[in-house]
Formats: structure tokens, sequence, C-alpha cells
């Protein structure tokens, strides 16, 4: 299978730092995958994808050794528009990444820089904005809606761009329950649809973990487990003491395994449906 992403050795400090934050980082992404990333506060995961999206090392300064690749570019090697157009990198902070005086134009913005004509530009702009539900705040400053309405324009500029790498750190911190459905159900039709690489950095795994193919646990500036999503969470207590929690019905159903109630052999449930299906068939089979 195809790698869309290729980490080796990527070791990264940070200036004035005496630690490295990436401490080398062996790892493969597999074209059109969904990855969820998780890991407790400061052990480098806004860090790792800042390595695939250029930001590191085009925009700070520090230390790097080994590598990263995208679509078998070395990221260092890359310029800006490169990068641009292979990933899209919505930020945690929405505000850092806007720069218009209206959102239709911070939507635009990317797209004029690529050279695209105005229709196309029209039509992506429109896309994007009916895929996020922002077609309301388009003449609006993307300074003054609220914090979910901004993580909605930051997710629907990387949208327009259509990259084939999206990258979305903690995309719902600011988001109501509501809202924060709404991109979950942006991510699971992207996710349908099979065309991008899709990598969120997300703590509200109760939602991640039913989309994701796979789970990346980030530890101390490590790479510590990176497996499919149900072999990831088969051991709860590994991942609770590096600070990350198992979705509910996995740990239920884990639970129910410990105390014999269910065979250890049942495939562990991801979300609540998943396990009200899986305890069901296993007490109709005793
Ligand atoms: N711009 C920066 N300059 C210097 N050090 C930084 C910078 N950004 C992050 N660090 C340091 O790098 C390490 C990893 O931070 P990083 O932001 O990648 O963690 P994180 O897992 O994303 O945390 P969080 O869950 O809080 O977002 C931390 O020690 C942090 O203090
Ligand atoms: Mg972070």
């Amino acid at each position: 299978m195809d790698a869309a992403i290729k980490f080796k050795d990527l070791q990264w400090r940070y200036e004035h730092r005496t630690n490295f934050a990436l401490k080398g980082i062996n790892l493969e992404i597999i074209k059109n995958d969904f990855i969820g990333v998780v890991g407790a506060n400061e052990h480098g995961k806004t860090t790792l994808v800042s390595a695939i999206c250029g930001l590191i090392p085009h925009s700070y300064n520090g230390i790097y050794k080994g590598s990263v690749e995208v679509f078998g570019k070395k990221v260092f090697d890359s310029d800006a528009l490169e990068l641009a157009t292979n990933v899209g990198f919505v930020f945690s902070d929405p505000e850092a990444q806007f720069t218009a005086m209206t959102v239709e134009e911070e939507l635009a913005f990317g797209l004029e820089n690529m050279g695209f004509e105005h229709a196309k530009i029209k039509e992506r702009i429109d896309w994007a904005a009916e895929t996020t539900l922002i077609q309301d705040l388009l003449d609006k400053s993307p300074y003054d809606i609220s914090g979910g309405q901004k993580q909605r324009v930051a997710i629907a500029c990387v949208l327009a761009m259509n990259p084939p790498i999206i990258i979305m750190d903690e995309p719902t911190s600011m988001i109501d329950p509501l809202g924060k459905n709404l991109i979950f159900d942006i991510l699971r039709r992207l996710k349908k649809a099979g065309e991008h690489t899709l990598i969120v950095v997300e703590h509200n795994v109760e939602q991640l973990a039913p989309l994701a193919d796979k789970m990346l646990l980030m530890y101390e500036g490590l790479v510590d487990r990176y497996l499919p999503t149900r072999e990831f969470y088969s051991d709860s207590n590994y991942l609770q003491d590096r600070g990350v929690l198992a979705p509910e019905s996995t740990e239920f159903v884990q639970w129910l395994i410990s105390e014999k109630a269910l065979p250890a052999s049942i495939n562990l449930p991801l979300d609540l449906a998943g396990g009200i299906e899986t305890t069901r068939q296993a007490l109709k089979r005793r």
C-alpha cells in the first residue's frame, strides 16, 4: 500500500528548549487512512503534525534531524506552495490562521494563491461553505464570529483547497456538543468518500475512535503505540497509565470480559451501538 507520509528517525528540538519535543519518530501513514492521534498534554501531538504540514522546520527555529516525506518528497526541501497543495492543517486556535477581512476572502485566499480561475474559486467556496454550514457567515469578519464558527471557517478554508492530506489539531475544542457532532459529520463524510488521508488530534475519543482506522499514541516525544483502532484499545490499563482513556463502551465490555460475563474472543466495540450489539449477541449465545 502507498505511503502518504513517512517519518525516518525525526528528531526536533524547539529553539531555547533543552529537551527534544520529538525524539526519533519512525512512522508510515498509508494513503487515505484515517488516523486518530491521542496523548496527554505536552507529549508532542501538535509538534508531530506540525512536522507533516511543514510548520516544522519552515516556520519555527530549532534543531531538525532525520526526515519526513510527504508523497515521497522531503518536507525539509519542499516550498510553501507544494506543502499547501498536499497538506491542509486546521489549527486548534483557528484565529492563528486568519488573515483576511471577511470569511469569503479568507476562503478565497489560498485558492487565489494557487492560481485558480474565478468561477472555480466560487465553486470551491460554495461547496466548502455548504459542507461546514457557514453560508451565512461569508460576509462577516472571521474575527467577529464565535469560537465554534471560527473552527468551522478554518475547516472550510482547508476543504476549499481540497488537499489530499487533511490534518486537524483538536478541531472541536471550542465547540458545543451539537457543533462537535457537525464536525464529526464532516469527518465521517470525508472518510466515506475515501479520497483523503485524515489525521485528527482529538481528546473526544467517543466520537474519534469509531471513525479511525488506526490510533496513534504520543508519549514523551515518541510514537508509543500505533495500531488498528480495536487493537489499540485492547489494553486500557496501559493507555490509562499514559493519561489516555478508551471509549466508555470499550471499557465497559472489557470489564464484562474481566468478570467472565463475556468471552475474551469477542470483537471490542468502539461506540455505544457497537457495545449494545456485542453484548446482545454474546448473551444470546450463552
Ligand atoms: N513553539 C514552541 N516553542 C517551544 N517549545 C514548544 C513549542 N511548542 C511546543 N513546545 C514544547 O514541545 C513539547 C510538546 O508540545 P506539543 O504542543 O507538541 O504537545 P501536545 O501533545 O500537542 O500538547 P497539548 O495536548 O497541550 O496540545 C512540550 O514540551 C512543549 O512545551
Ligand atoms: Mg497540541
